[in-house]
């Protein structure tokens, strides 16, 4: 179970695995995620699955390298196993014929992206991605999510691929022109909150998919508490899509860094080979 069956580097610090794991990949849908334990005494990360194949019964994932435990899951070889994978978890992601769809995301989190741009395709939408990156080398799943989208926009910070700056302000740039029925953003907690707040100024329905910090995944810690439209939610059991507008994001960047000092120290301690 959960062994390792094809890996690839996509960009510096981003690894895409293909993953056996029949069971998991029989009941998945686009947008639920799956808790993972990579040895004994690993803590638990919640990763997206980006991809599945009922059929072949693999699941693809994207690693974003950001502390000990991301780089200990990416240095995974094929033919090693994941030790834990506890999943399919979360809610869906809303799949409706809605009309004009705009997806979001900045590097790594186009990964989370690709299986719910597939069926948001498939339920008749237009869809067109905004991708978002620090330059051209950091631009994740460019040609796989290009093939699926009507229209793929990209937006680099230097310019070195597609329109320079920010992907909020290619967003802005594209809803002076066009029509928009529904967006949908996946990327940090600075960048979904103010696609929220441009959607609400235009009038339009806007779904993030929060990072909160999450343990069990399954509603019984409450590390994933989230406020939304005033009344506590969790991100694991009742997200992790939530209305953009209705997110209270500052509380939610406050509670992503509660743990940045021992993270900290476990990222020294890991490269030291402790
Ligand atoms: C629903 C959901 C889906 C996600 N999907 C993906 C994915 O598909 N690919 C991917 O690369 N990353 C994904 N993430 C983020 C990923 O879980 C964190 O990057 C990872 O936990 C970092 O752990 P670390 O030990 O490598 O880094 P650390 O050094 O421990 O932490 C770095 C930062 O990662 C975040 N983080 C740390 N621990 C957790 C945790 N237990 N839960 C959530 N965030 C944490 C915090 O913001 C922290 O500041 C997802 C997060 C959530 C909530
Ligand atoms: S992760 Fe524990 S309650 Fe959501």
């Amino acid at each position: 179970m959960h062994e390792i069956f094809k890996k690839r580097s996509l960009a510096p610090g981003y690894t895409f695995f293909v993953i056996k794991s029949p069971r998991i990949a029989k009941k998945i849908e686009p947008g639920q995620f799956v808790i993972v334990r990579v040895h004994e005494k690993g803590e638990r990360i919640p990763m997206t699955i980006s991809d599945f194949d009922r059929e072949k019964g693999t699941l693809n994932m994207v690693v974003s390298q950001v502390g000990k435990t991301s780089r200990l899951l990416a240095s995974l070889e094929p033919g090693e196993r994941i030790l834990n994978m506890l999943g399919p978890l979360g809610i869906p992601s809303d799949i409706e014929s809605f009309g004009n769809v705009v997806t979001i995301c900045r590097q790594g989190t186009a990964g989370a992206l690709y299986s719910i741009i597939k069926a948001l395709k498939k339920a008749g939408n237009r869809v067109t991605c905004i991708m978002g990156a620090k330059s051209r080398d950091y631009l994740v799943l460019e040609n796989e999510i290009g093939a699926v989208v009507d229209e793929l926009i990209i937006a680099t910070d230097d310019g070195s691929r597609g329109v320079k700056g920010y992907a909020v302000s290619a967003l802005r740039e594209y809803l002076k022109k066009n029509q928009v029925d529904y967006i949908l953003t996946i990327g940090s907690s600075k960048m979904m909150k103010t696609v929220g707040k441009i959607g609400k100024k235009y009038g339009i329905k806007t779904k993030a998919s929060l990072g909160a910090i999450m343990l069990d995944g399954t509603g019984m810690c409450g590390a994933c508490r989230v406020t939304v439209k005033g009344n506590t939610r969790f991100a694991c059991m009742d997200g992790p899509e939530f209305d953009a507008d209705e997110v209270n994001f500052n509380e939610l960047i406050r509670r992503q860094s509660f743990f940045k000092e021992e993270e900290r120290l476990a990222m020294e301690l890991f490269e030291e080979g402790i």
